[in-house]
């Protein structure tokens, strides 16, 4: 393990980080948190944008959204303190780690191409919510989305062998 100075390096010594190394078990239990997350949050998030694609249309849009987005979010308090326990363990080997490095640009990304949806082209979701066509943008959103967090689970699946 690279012993660092700074921010990294005081991160890399703390009691979590340390137990995070030594402990056979806490790394893998807090990876199956982390998994649990991911899941909920990939699940739910391709369940809508195969909703947008045209799957299920007798399904109101909105109210699809109303029960699924917030288990999207839910999923981060899941996800974010999971990795961020994970990452202390080697905060050096993970930022010196291009595919890390990726995954959490992609994260960015995904992040960004839903807040442009919900900005935009959902809000004329009235128009199209049931029994129609969804307009190209949002379908457009749907494949982009599908897309990166494929990604993103192949990026953090890859982790292990770079
Ligand atoms: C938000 C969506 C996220 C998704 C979909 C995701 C997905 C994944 C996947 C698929 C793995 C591999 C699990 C395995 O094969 O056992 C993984 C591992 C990991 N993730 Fe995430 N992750 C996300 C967010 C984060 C965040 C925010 C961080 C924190 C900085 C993070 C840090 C890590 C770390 C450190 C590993 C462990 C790599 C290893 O030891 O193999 N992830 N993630």
């Amino acid at each position: 393990m690279q012993q660092g100075s700074g921010a990294l390096g005081w991160l890399e010594m703390t009691a979590l980080a340390q137990a995070m190394r030594s402990s056979l078990w806490l790394y893998p239990i807090v990876e199956i948190f982390h998994i649990l997350g991911f899941t909920l949050l990939v699940g739910t998030v391709i369940a809508f944008d195969l909703r947008l694609l045209g799957w299920s249309r007798s399904l109101p849009i909105n109210a699809l959204a109303k029960y699924l987005l917030p288990w999207s979010m839910a999923s981060l308090l899941l996800i974010v303190p999971a990795g961020l326990m994970m990452f202390t363990a080697h905060p050096h080997d993970f930022l010196n780690n291009r595919i890390f490095l990726i995954k959490l640009a992609l994260i960015g990304t995904a992040g960004i191409n839903a807040d442009l949806f919900h900005a935009t082209i959902y809000r004329s979701v009235q128009r199209w919510n049931v029994e129609a066509t969804s307009p190209l943008p949002a379908r457009v959103h749907a494949l982009i989305s599908i897309a990166i967090w494929t990604a993103v689970i192949s990026c953090g699946r890859l982790l292990a062998y770079t």
